[in-house]
């Protein structure tokens, strides 16, 4: 018997021929999965990163690429211990078919191996953990922030530029403090710079006090810092409390005192960080960026506010590119490397490794804003190193 009795080979001809329909699953919502901490040291920076993405969301009627977007929500806490549960729960039970996170980097390479693994792709809105962009690195896994050793050399060369030659170095003890206090020795010594103490806590600790005796014993010419959130807000009043501040210059990694000069005050006046982010920007987008941010939320944007706006534009051009077709992975990824970022930091281009290449601003706090007063590196890439993709 004939298989196809009613259809003439010019009707097969033409079915065969025609473009695959896009599947409900096509059309239909596309679900992102928030893995961010909502608790914790880091919760403020979490909702910052889901603000500034569902913004970008909103101003495009809830969608990206002709795709409604529909959104599910994990509270990582900031605990790489429960970073591989938490993915696989976004991933297994949930079926989203974009992770967006996290914060903190131990939590994100427990992330980002899980990623890997099960092919979903991952936008990282913050977490610098060097091996994700390195090692690590992988087509559907990228990051709309910086490595961590980015800000890091940055700083490492303005402290050299500025004379100093003894620095301490004090910071939390997991990936993202180690790798900007090695971005900052590499930036430091290349300017001639000696970096003569590393001081640590494990994370999150605050307990910053006998720590603080040992740099006012050693009376280095300055002393250079990775710490956020909660954590930054607290080091930069202790380090005013004991009266380093007058005698021992602090530098530090812009989240020193990035969403945190409110709480900061007095103390955290005068203190030079660098970023890819701060305020005085003469970017276009910026300004539209703040007016809306600040209309929708009631509070003004930081850096991590940034990151997550700049998640959803990388999502929406890898979408538009394949038209909502979300099944098109190489096309969809292949619009996303190539991206250019209209960025409220100013527009921005990912590197091979899939992270961006950037200008490190040098900024002063004055009031309740972190200056640009000047740029300390040039478009800057992370050097990726380990990456093969
Ligand atoms: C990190 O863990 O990579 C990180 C956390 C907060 C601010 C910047 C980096």
């Amino acid at each position: 018997m004939r298989k196809y009795p009613l259809l003439s080979a010019l009707a097969i001809a033409t079915v065969l021929a025609a473009p695959a329909t896009p599947t409900l699953a096509q059309t239909g919502k596309l679900k992102v999965g928030f893995m961010l901490p909502y608790s914790g040291t880091y919760a403020a920076l979490g909702n910052a990163i889901e603000n500034g993405f569902r913004l970008y969301v909103n101003e495009r009627g809830g969608k990206l690429g002709g795709r409604e977007i529909e959104y599910v929500k994990v509270d990582d806490e900031s605990q790489p211990a429960k970073g591989a549960d938490n993915i696989n729960t976004l991933i297994k039970r949930d079926n989203v078919d974009v992770v967006v996170g996290t914060v903190h980097s131990g939590v994100a390479m427990a992330m980002a191996k899980v990623a890997k693994e099960t092919g979903t792709l991952l936008v990282i809105p913050n977490a610098g953990a060097v091996a994700v962009t390195g090692p690590m690195c992988a087509t559907n896994i990228f990051r709309t922030s910086f490595s961590n050793w980015q800000p890091g050399y940055a700083m490492g060369v303005v402290a050299a530029e500025r004379g100093h030659k003894k620095v301490m170095t004090i910071t939390w003890k997991y990936a993202a403090g180690d790798e900007s206090v090695g971005g900052f020795k590499e930036g430091f010594e290349k300017g001639g710079g000696q970096v003569i103490k590393e001081l640590t806590l494990p994370f999150p600790n605050v307990e910053f006090q006998a720590l603080l005796t040992e740099i006012a014993a050693a009376k280095p010419d300055a002393v250079y810092t990775f710490f956020a959130g909660g954590g930054a807000v607290k080091f930069v009043k202790d380090y005013a409390a004991a009266g380093l501040n007058k005698t021992i210059p602090l530098y530090g990694a812009g989240f020193l005192t990035d969403g945190t000069l409110e709480a900061q005050g007095d103390s955290a006046q005068g203190l030079l960080t660098t970023l890819h982010y701060g305020d005085g920007l003469t970017v276009p987008k910026d300004k539209s960026f703040r007016a809306a941010y600040a209309a929708a939320y009631k509070m003004q944007p930081d850096v991590y506010a940034v990151q997550g706006y700049d998640a959803a534009q990388l999502l929406g051009i890898g979408l538009s590119a394949v038209k909502g077709d979300f099944s098109k992975k190489p096309d969809l990824y292949k619009a996303m490397a190539a991206a250019k970022i209209d960025s409220p930091r100013g527009a921005f281009t990912l590197g091979k490794n899939h992270n961006p290449v950037q200008d490190i601003y040098l900024r002063r706090v004055e009031g309740k804003e972190n200056k640009v007063i000047g740029v300390a590196v040039k478009a800057r890439a992370d050097p990726g190193s380990g990456c093969t993709m």
